[in-house]
């Protein structure tokens, strides 16, 4: 077989395990309760990128697992923990717009909201119920991206922000939950610790990566192509900026020109200034950290894909 044709078998293969896995979630939130029922169906049939299973996935087939259906409940489960983490970060956020549609929170209420994102949650308990040892992989993860959603709450309660408090927040609210995949994908192809090893740090430099992308496009992009509430984090004093940002400079502008909003103001400071540029180099370091990781596996498509992945993360514009 040409290495044309076998890119091509293992993207058809992704992309059909990826519509079988929306089958499988899709199952996994069914209920007699009908706001439980309806609400988890409005959010996962917006779509979204479904990043973290795509990733679990291909660091399976980059490991040498063949067995791409026996991974796919696990792959649910991630995208399910992700899926939670929305619906709450968007009470918490005040988000309006989710995947390009009303937030669960905007269009049943926060209590709703709250009570979808928990049986989320628990439907993750089912479906990673005969894996033991992934269980605890994935159970810490989400411990952190709790941990970390409240880290950056108490910060910004606290004005505590700051550049390293800023990367724990990130390593633990994003970063983790995308170590934790392609882990989990390396673990269930069976490979070796270094490979194991590889797989995590590939994932957690992506995470990271990934993080601070989007705080640029909540900055700078396209509400309608991000499909989500944009401009939020500076004025809710989260984010890459918030924590590099130095607030002096603005407060004095604010002071010059006090009919002028403030956070109009910050911002046009950090675009003229150098925070942005700041923020789009560490991203690129930190994915070319993550592709350097991947050296240690053989070479494959899946290899392949996850490198094109890697860019897609810092280059991508929603
Ligand atoms: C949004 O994640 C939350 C962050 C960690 C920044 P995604 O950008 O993966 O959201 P969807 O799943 O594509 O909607
Ligand atoms: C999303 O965080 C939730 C988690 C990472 C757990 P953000 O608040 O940074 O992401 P968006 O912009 O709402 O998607
Ligand atoms: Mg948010």
């Amino acid at each position: 077989m040409t290495s044309v044709n076998a890119a091509v078998e293992t993207s058809t293969t992704l992309e059909q395990a990826l519509q079988a896995l929306e089958h499988l979630m899709f199952q996994a939130v069914d209920s007699q309760v009908t706001v439980l029922r309806d609400a988890s169906r409005h959010i996962l049939e917006a779509g979204g990128k479904r990043i973290r299973p795509r990733m679990l996935i291909l660091s399976y087939l980059a490991c040498g697992g063949t067995q791409i259906e026996s991974v796919l409940p696990i792959a649910a489960a991630v995208e399910l923990v992700h899926t939670a983490s929305v619906v709450h970060d968007d009470i918490n956020d005040h988000g309006v717009v989710r995947r390009g549609r009303p937030s669960i929170n905007a269009r049943w209420g926060r209590t709703f909201a709250l009570l979808t994102g928990d049986f989320l949650f628990t439907k993750v308990y089912e479906l990673m119920a005969p894996h033991k040892d992934l269980n605890v992989v994935l159970a810490e993860a989400t411990v952190a991206l709790v941990e970390g959603e409240t880290l950056q709450a108490a910060a910004v309660k606290e004005n505590t922000l700051s550049r390293q408090v800023y990367y724990d927040i990130i390593a633990r609210k994003t970063a983790a939950l995308f170590k934790s995949a392609a882990q989990m994908g390396a673990l269930l192809a069976g490979a070796a610790a270094e490979q194991v090893e590889a797989m995590g740090q590939y994932g957690f430099n992506i995470g990271l990566s990934f993080q601070i992308v989007d705080d640029i496009l909540d900055l700078v992009g396209d509400e309608a192509k991000l499909g989500k509430t944009a401009g939020i984090d500076l004025g809710q004093g989260k984010g890459f900026a918030a924590a590099y940002a130095s607030a002096g400079g603005a407060v004095a502008l604010a002071e010059a020109a006090p009919a002028k909003n403030p956070m109009d103001i910050f911002k046009q400071k950090l675009m003229e200034g150098d925070t942005l540029q700041t923020a789009r180099e560490q991203a690129q370091q930190l994915m070319w950290l993550a592709t350097s990781s991947l050296d240690v596996l053989h070479p494959s498509d899946a290899r392949e894909e996850l490198r094109e992945m890697a860019r897609l993360v810092v280059e991508r514009d929603f």
